[in-house]
């Protein structure tokens, strides 16, 4: 069902990489809602990807570009500005790889390199795209930019490796460049920190399916799927949440504020039977 919550609004969409992304949920999403926009990715994801599938159902136009290369990234929201013929009103960044996560590597084991690696294309693309988007004027008054986060900015996980450091870099930058672009243009700034998504880069979290599971059972509205994420994105881009920003907003089924749950302890108290 659509409400038109984005009638008339424009916008520029990072990450969507193939129809699991929580990028293409929420591209699909936008759409139906009213919005154009624009639609971006690496080179290699849109050979590896079926981004063109999207932008063909979404009649929108695909940029290439790295989002952790400062050019590139002036590129995508100069050409966006151009294809939309004028400025826009929402940009979501849905942007994470670490090098380290790829290579198997643990925490206590990084290669430095691919940790600046992970911090660049994780975490301080969202700094670029914030940055070229305020020289240009790139963005709407009362406009919105989300960028997806993880829990793990915030407790330890198994597995999540240095993502969780980029998380936390994210979350701070949206904290940081919230005040600046909220005071001089009254432009919204959030981070999402959503539930475990099965999606190709939730597939590289080591132990991701028991993760899914855990989350799972210790949320009293179970795991938010890439769908339901879309839609909070939606109603974030809308007028509806215009004095929502510099928040990290958990979009989990609760899980964030618990600690044990019914179904967790009886799964935990069968896994001791055999033991007794
Ligand atoms: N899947 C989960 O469990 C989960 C949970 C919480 C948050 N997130 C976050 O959601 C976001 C989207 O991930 P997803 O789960 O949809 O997986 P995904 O693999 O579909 O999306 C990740 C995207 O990042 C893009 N990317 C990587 N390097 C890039 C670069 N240098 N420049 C531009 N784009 C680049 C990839 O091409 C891909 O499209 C990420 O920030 C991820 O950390 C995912």
């Amino acid at each position: 069902m659509s409400y038109n919550l984005l009638k008339g609004k424009k916008g520029i969409i990072f990450g969507a990489l193939n129809e699991l992304s929580i990028a293409w949920k929420v591209a699909e999403k936008a759409y139906e809602e009213g919005a154009v926009f624009t639609l971006t990715n690496t080179p290699v994801a849109l050979r590896m990807g079926t981004l063109n599938l999207l932008a063909e159902k979404t009649k929108s136009t695909v940029i290439p570009g790295d989002a952790a290369n400062a050019d590139d990234m002036e590129n995508i929201i100069i050409k966006s500005m151009e294809i939309l013929n004028g400025k826009v009103d929402f940009i979501l960044h849905s942007i994470g790889m670490s090098p380290n996560v790829r290579k198997g590597l643990a925490y206590d084991e990084l290669n430095y390199d691919y940790f600046m690696k992970t911090l660049d294309i994780s975490a301080l693309s969202f700094h670029k795209l914030l940055l070229y988007s305020r020289k240009h004027d790139a963005i709407n008054e009362w406009g919105s930019v989300v960028a997806l986060s993880y829990i793990a900015a915030q407790r330890t996980l198994v597995g999540y490796n240095d993502m969780g450091d980029a998380k936390a870099l994210l979350e701070s930058i949206a904290r940081s460049f919230g005040y600046i672009y909220g005071r001089d243009k009254k432009i919204r700034i959030n981070t999402i920190s959503q539930s475990p998504t099965i999606t190709t880069a939730g597939k590289g979290i080591k132990g991701i399916d028991t993760l899914f599971d855990f989350t799972d059972r210790m949320s009293p509205l179970g795991n938010a799927t890439a769908e339901d994420c879309a839609n909070y994105c939606v109603t974030l881009f809308s007028d509806l949440t215009r004095k929502v920003t510099m928040q990290n907003l958990y979009h989990d089924g609760g899980f964030s504020s618990m600690a044990m749950s019914q179904r967790a302890i009886s799964q935990y108290t069968r896994s001791f039977k055999d033991c007794d």
